[in-house]
């Protein structure tokens, strides 16, 4: 299932380390070339003569490369081996490597070819219970969870500890299966695409302290960005105020209002090949936001006017080129398919994605979300409940079926 595939096996320090060897094992059994990166705690616990035995290949552990003579070879190997992978798999991931890819910290080959690395990066992170568990361990694989890093969840058991609980590392197949997956899923179908994608709300100031906005968490948006740069594609995530970390090889350009978001949009659209605008932009903005804050005491505050916001999906939609796939969502409490297939039409998408707020597990802050998709050839499909990344991957799906 694996044939052709080339996957860089990093193995860190711990216990674990010894069922690496069997992994090493059924990765070439499926048919993947195997390259083995120690740590150096690793090789306390094997040889890096093991794993070059199973793997065929020469195993790295040293940055430096001081075992190697040609100089050409000095400072590029980290590279190399980042280019040549089709997949990083990281196991056992010691709690320690988890903190200093969560940080971007690079002491060693291995996290250097983590950086630099374009393809997926897996990790099985495996450690004593009570490690696991760590808020601080916890809070780590969350944040590189929400960026892209495919985590394989720890079985529970006994440890060689004598502790019992979760950091184990799963069976062998199953973690042979989850890469098969992974690389099922990050086929490269987007590989010469380029896609700009909105996301949060925006803020319109009322004066320097307050503002008006809707109520979005961004979640849809960076779902987008994230499944579009697993696919393959160069993607730019245009994103108002949120609390979301930015996924893995995604340019973010951060804006507060329409009015900005509309000139980083506009700026980016002539390059790119796909625009998604899921942000939830406000449609108000105050005409005249105060210079300095309105106190309470200077009077009544009765009303603010308000005009509209500049549409920035309809002037897109007004200077499409042909090669473009514009997508829109909506966002509808009555009368929603003819609302959604009236915006279609308006603002000259090629696709809408129709939110119903009226749909349990769908949503601001959900991580879930229920959408129809309204093409221009008139079709209406309903899609199950599921996670915003398996809609983000069904919406691509459909823009590159368009396309
Ligand atoms: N949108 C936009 N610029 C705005 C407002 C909305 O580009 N100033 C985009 C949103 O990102 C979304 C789509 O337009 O992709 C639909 O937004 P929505 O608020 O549902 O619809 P509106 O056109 O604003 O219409 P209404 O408020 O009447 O529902």
């Amino acid at each position: 299932m694996l044939k052709g595939k080339n996957i860089v096996l990093g193995v860190t320090g711990g216990i674990a380390a010894y069922k690496s060897c069997y992994l090493v094992r059924e990765l070439k059994k499926a048919g993947a070339a195997v390259k083995v990166v120690m740590t150096d705690a690793a090789t306390k616990f094997v040889s890096p003569l093991t794993f070059s035995t199973l793997s065929e290949n020469e195993v790295a552990v040293d940055l430096w490369n001081r075992d190697q003579s040609t100089s050409s070879e000095i400072g590029t190997r980290h590279i190399d081996l980042a280019q040549w992978a089709n997949l990083l798999l990281i196991a056992p991931a010691s709690a320690h490597t988890a903190a200093k890819l969560t940080y971007g910290l690079a002491d060693n080959l291995l996290t250097v070819i983590a950086l630099a690395a374009r393809c997926p990066l897996v990790l099985a992170p495996t450690m004593d219970a009570d490690m696991f568990l760590n808020d601080t361990t916890q809070r780590n694989l969350a944040v590189l969870r929400e960026r892209g890093v495919f985590v394989i969840p720890p079985v529970e058991g006994e440890h060689a500890s004598g502790l019992v609980g979760p950091g184990r590392l799963p069976e062998i197949e199953v973690i042979v299966r989850f890469v098969d997956d992974v690389l099922d899923r990050t086929y490269e179908d987007f590989r010469s695409v380029s896609v700009l994608v909105t996301a949060g709300p925006t803020f319109e100031p009322i004066d320097p302290v307050r503002y008006i906005g809707n109520r979005s968490s961004g979640k849809m948006g960076f779902s987008l960005a994230r499944a579009a740069a697993q696919r393959g594609a160069t993607v730019t995530l245009v994103t108002g105020p949120v609390h979301l970390e930015t996924p893995r090889h995604v340019r973010r350009v951060n804006v507060e209002t329409a009015q900005q978001m509309h000139n980083a949009v506009v700026k980016e659209a002539p390059s790119v090949d796909v625009v998604v605008m899921a942000a939830a932009v406000a449609d108000y903005a105050p005409a005249e936001p105060a210079p300095a804050k309105i106190k309470k005491e200077t009077g009544k505050l009765e009303a603010i006017r308000l005009i509209n916001t500049i549409d920035i999906l309809k002037s897109l939609g007004e200077k499409k080129k042909k090669s473009t796939t514009l997508v829109g969502f909506a966002l509808e409490t009555e009368n929603e398919l003819d609302n959604a297939r009236g915006k279609l039409q308006a603002k000259n998408a090629d696709m809408i994605v129709l939110n119903s707020l009226n749909d349990e597990g769908a949503g601001f802050e959900s991580e879930t979300n229920v959408v129809t998709i309204l093409t221009r050839d008139g079709k209406t499909e309903r899609l199950p409940r599921q996670p915003k990344l398996d809609v983000a991957n069904a919406i691509l799906d459909r823009v590159r079926a368009m396309r």
